[in-house]
C-alpha cells in the first residue's frame, strides 16, 4: 500500500471502502421497518407476488433479528479494524502494525537466539569449526541457500562453476583464501585470442591438451608451444601450472572448468571466459561467512577432520 506514487489511489480506495460499509449500514437501516402483516386468521398477508405450482406463495418476511445483529456487528468490526490496522489506502492504522515490521521483529528474535552460537564459532579457527558437527549442519544449510544454485547441491560444480569438494583451487584452498573468495567474490578473465590466426589457435589448443597428457597431434603441439610461450605464460605460468593470484587454472592437471575437448578449448581461446563469483560480504553476515568458509574448507579436507 505504501508503494503508491501519490495519494490519489490511496484516497480512491479509502473512499470506496468507507462508502461501501456505510452503504451496507444504510441498506440494513432501510429494511428495518418491515413488519409482518397478517390476515385475520393469522396467516401472513404480504408476499412478493411470486407464485409457484399454483398455490406456493413467496412471502416477504422481515430479516431475522440474529441476522441483522450479525450484519451490524460485521460493519462495526470492519470500521474498527480499519481504524487500528492498515487497510484504508496507505493509512498505517493507529497500532502502527505492518507485516514488514513483524518480519523484522521475528528475524531479530531469531538472530538474537542464534547469536551465542555464531559468537562461539567466530572465536574458533576454521579448522575447529569444520570439525564441529553442528557447525557443519548450519554451514550446509547456508550453502544450500546461497551457493547451491551455482556450485550444485553437492558442491560438485558444473561447466564454468568450480567443484568445491576437490583439492584443485583456482584461487587457493587455505581457509584465508576461501574466506577472501566468499567475501569479495572473484572474476577470472581469460582474454579472447580471436586475433590469432586460426591455425595458431588449433596448434595451441593441441599443446594445452598435451600438457595434461591428453592425445593430440604432436607436430601441432610443438608448434603450439611457441604460441603458448608468447601469449599464455604471463597468466598460466611457464609450466602451465596456473596462477592463483589471477585465478588462471592449472592446465596440466585433469581438472577442467570448461572442458578438455579440442572444440571446447578452441571455444575458450576464441571467445574468452569470464567466470564471476559474486561477493557475499554485503549479503551475508561475517558470522555466516565464517561458517560457510569452514563448511567449504571441510568439504575438501574431510580426512583431516576425521583424524581429529
Ligand atoms: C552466481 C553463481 C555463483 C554463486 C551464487 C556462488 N558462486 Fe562461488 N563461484 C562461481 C564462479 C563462476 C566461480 C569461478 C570464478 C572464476 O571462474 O574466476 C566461483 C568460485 C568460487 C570459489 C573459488 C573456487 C576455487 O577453485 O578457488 C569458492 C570457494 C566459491 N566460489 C564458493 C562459493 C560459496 C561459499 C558460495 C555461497 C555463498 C558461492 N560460491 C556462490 C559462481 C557462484
Ligand atoms: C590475462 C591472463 C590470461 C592469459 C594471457 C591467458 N589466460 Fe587462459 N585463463 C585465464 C583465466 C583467469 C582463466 C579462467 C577463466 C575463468 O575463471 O572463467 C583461463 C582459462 C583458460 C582455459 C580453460 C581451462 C579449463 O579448466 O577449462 C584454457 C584452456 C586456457 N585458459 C588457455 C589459455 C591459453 C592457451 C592462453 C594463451 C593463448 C591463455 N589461456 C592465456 C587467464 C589467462
Amino acid at each position: 500500500m505504501s508503494d503508491f506514487f501519490n495519494s490519489g489511489w490511496s484516497n480512491y480506495i479509502s473512499i470506496i471502502t468507507v462508502v461501501g460499509i456505510f452503504a451496507c449500514l444504510w441498506l440494513l437501516f432501510s429494511q428495518r421497518t418491515i413488519k409482518v402483516i397478517r390476515e385475520k386468521d393469522g396467516s401472513i398477508a404480504e408476499d412478493t407476488g411470486h407464485v409457484w405450482d399454483e398455490d406456493l406463495r413467496e412471502l416477504n418476511n422481515p430479516l431475522p433479528r440474529w441476522w441483522m445483529l450479525m450484519f451490524l456487528f460485521s460493519c462495526f468490526f470492519g470500521l474498527i479494524y480499519l481504524v487500528i490496522y492498515p487497510g484504508l489506502g496507505s493509512n498505517p492504522g493507529t497500532l502502527g502494525y505492518s507485516t514488514k515490521s513483524e518480519l523484522i521483529q521475528s528475524m531479530e528474535a531469531a538472530n538474537n537466539e542464534l547469536k551465542p552460537v555464531y559468537d562461539k564459532y567466530m572465536g574458533m579457527s576454521i579448522e575447529e569449526v569444520a570439525a564441529d558437527p553442528q557447525a557443519k549442519v548450519m554451514g550446509q544449510r547456508l550453502y544450500l541457500n546461497s551457493c547451491a544454485q551455482c556450485h550444485g547441491s553437492d558442491a560438485g560444480g558444473s561447466i564454468g562453476f568450480p567443484n568445491l569438494t576437490d583439492n584443485d583451487w583456482l584461487y587457493g584452498g587455505t581457509p584465508e583464501a576461501i574466506k577472501t573468495t566468499i567475501m569479495n567474490g572473484r572474476g577470472g578473465i581469460m582474454p579472447s585470442f580471436i586475433q590469432l590466426p586460426a591455425k595458431d589457435i588449433v596448434n595451441v589448443a593441441s599443446y594445452v591438451r598435451a600438457l595434461s597428457g591428453l592425445t593430440s597431434d604432436s607436430f601441432k603441439a610443438t608448434q603450439g608451444e611457441i604460441i603458448f610461450r608468447n601469449n599464455c605464460v604471463s597468466c598460466h605460468g611457464s609450466n602451465g601450472k596456473g596462477n592463483q593470484l589471477l585465478g588462471a587454472p592449472n592446465l596440466t592437471d585433469k581438472v577442467w572448468l570448461y572442458g578438455a575437448s579440442q572444440a571446447t578449448i578452441i571455444e575458450t581461446l576464441t571467445k574468452g571466459r569470464q567466470g564471476m563469483m559474486p561477493a557475499q560480504d554485503k549479503v551475508l553476515s561475517p558470522e555466516k561467512i565464517h561458517l560457510l568458509t569452514a563448511y567449504i574448507w571441510g568439504l575438501s579436507n574431510q580426512k583431516s577432520n576425521m583424524a581429529k
